[in-house]
């Protein structure tokens, strides 16, 4: 049999790969991810607004690169291995990241102090006139904007010049220009103090501390969850097991329900808390790989997002073993709740929205567990309730609605529901603790693990869906 190897279009690809879903904020948290991965504590981000010369550099003390590895960080799909607990996944956030931005990337790397600091660069104006993968080495010399930040230190430096994508004012010189170059450093600021705030508060498995300095000002966390606020309310901590064959990875999900307005210490601190995105948009689930955040709010189609329900805020953490089930995007901005813990999810969300509800409207009767508690058995009576009236339908369609069958099955699985309401309620009080806390594994994690009442009932509930062909 013959072979043939077909290379791709350099031209083509790299121009494609610069869609494929990076902002600035996103594409700048794709570089931070690759110094922390070097261990890093020390991360600068420089912005320099000089026209069509602007250019945005970020350099830290990490490890830095061997003349080998430069060479491969440069190749798409980098050839390398990676820990469970690493940041890294595709070998493409460096130059997907670099080129959504920019048309001229340099990298400057130095891994001893004793050794020269090396430089390339992937230039889009070369690939466009050879349609060659062809990196271009540099000397020192002759790229000291890269390589200065270099001098004494160890580790690396990546360059943005040409910014095409940034800089898309008629005039690169006017003051308009300038005001909105000036307004992307804020949005930047924002973004990595969300992504990055269990690293940057010291909160992050690594044991590194870190600090990332835009323009020479350090950034400070900002933790989505409000925890420095008293009535802040940290619901009980669920960790459930996502089953993939023979293969179980924990998920710990922690659910919160921030103050209203009146009841945060101050109003700035309640401005502060609302995020990038606003209250709105920062309710939801809050996905975290290796404790750098993925997604920040959203209900990933699980509920819709609403103004009443805006104070509730629950952190998903799951680790890069995982990513497949998560479907990690190569932006690493989105994930999609894996079909073994939506039903869990759902519950765990329809829950501490009824607490967030109550917490906008001002109630705060009872104790957070009691809430949780009460919230949950309700969450879950409104979801055996949707899916025992799946399953009716089901019999319906398949029967028809007057079949002494029909009827028969319809009856028996009214009694099944009852049963299954009982059953639900007797294991959720009993896994309640004297003061109404649940302990241990939620009514969510015991869907997987060894409840057979409820993981009859996902089940069945996936079975229903799966049939009907509806969007969960
Ligand atoms: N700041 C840095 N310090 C040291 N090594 C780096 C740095 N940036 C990149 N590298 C090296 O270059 C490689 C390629 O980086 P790149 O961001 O393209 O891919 P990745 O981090 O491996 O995966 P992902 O696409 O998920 O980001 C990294 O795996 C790492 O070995
Ligand atoms: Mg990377």
């Amino acid at each position: 049999m013959k072979r043939m190897e077909v290379i791709p279009s350099a031209r083509r690809l790299i121009g494609s790969l610069r869609d494929i879903g990076y902002d600035l904020p996103v594409a700048v948290a794709d570089l931070v991810d690759n110094s922390i991965a070097a261990g890093a504590t020390t991360i600068q981000l420089d912005m320099c607004f000089e026209g069509a010369d602007s250019w945005i550099r970020l350099s830290d003390d990490g490890s830095g690169m061997s003349e080998g590895a430069l060479v491969e960080a440069f190749r798409f799909g980098t050839r390398r291995y990676y820990d469970a607990d690493e940041l890294g996944k595709f070998g493409l956030g460096l130059k997907a990241a670099s080129l959504s931005q920019c048309k001229r990337l340099t990298v400057a790397s130095r891994s001893t102090l004793r050794g020269r600091t090396r430089a390339a660069r992937w230039d889009l104006d070369h690939i466009e006139s050879t349609d060659r993968w062809e990196v271009i080495r540099l000397r020192a010399r002759d790229c000291v904007l890269a390589t200065m930040p270099l001098r004494g230190t160890t580790g690396t430096v990546v360059l943005w010049e040409r910014l095409d994508r940034i800089l898309r004012f008629k005039s690169h010189r006017g003051q308009r220009a300038l005001h909105e170059f000036a307004g992307l450093e804020k949005e930047i600021e924002e973004h990595l103090a969300m992504v990055f705030h269990r690293y940057l508060a010291r909160e992050a498995r690594r044991r590194l501390p870190l600090t990332i300095c835009i323009n020479g000002r350090p950034i400070l966390p900002w933790d989505p969850f409000a925890r420095h606020e008293s009535n802040t309310r940290a619901l009980s901590e669920q960790r459930l097991a996502l089953i993939d064959g023979s293969a179980a990875h924990r998920v710990v999900v922690r659910p919160y329900v921030l103050p209203s307005g009146a009841r945060f210490s101050t109003p700035t601190a309640h401005r502060a808390a609302a995020g990038p995105q606003h209250w709105n948009r920062q309710q939801g689930f809050y996905f975290y790989r290796n404790d750098r955040m993925i997604q920040g709010g959203g209900w990933n189609r699980l509920r819709t997002s609403d103004e009443h329900t805006k104070l509730a805020r629950i952190s998903v953490d799951f680790s890069a073993s995982a990513d497949q089930l998560f479907e990690l995007n190569v932006s690493k901005t989105q994930v999609r709740v894996p079909l073994g813990l939506r039903a869990q999810l759902a519950t765990i969300a329809s829950s501490v929205a009824r607490i967030a509800q109550d917490a906008y409207r001002g109630s705060s009767n009872g104790s957070q567990g009691t809430d949780l508690v009460a919230a949950r058995l309700e969450a879950v009576r409104e979801l055996v309730g949707m899916v025992i009236a799946g399953v009716q339908a089901v019999v319906a369609e398949e029967l028809g609605q007057e079949s002494v069958k029909g009827i028969k099955i319809s009856k028996r699985i009214s009694d099944l529901e009852r049963t299954l309401v009982k059953e639900v309620i007797n294991l959720t009080e009993a896994q309640s603790s004297p003061n109404g806390v649940v302990a241990g594994r939620p009514l969510g994690a015991s869907a997987s693990l060894n409840s057979p009442p409820i993981t009859s009932l996902a089940a069945t509930r996936h079975a229903v869906i799966g049939k009907r062909r509806a969007s969960f």
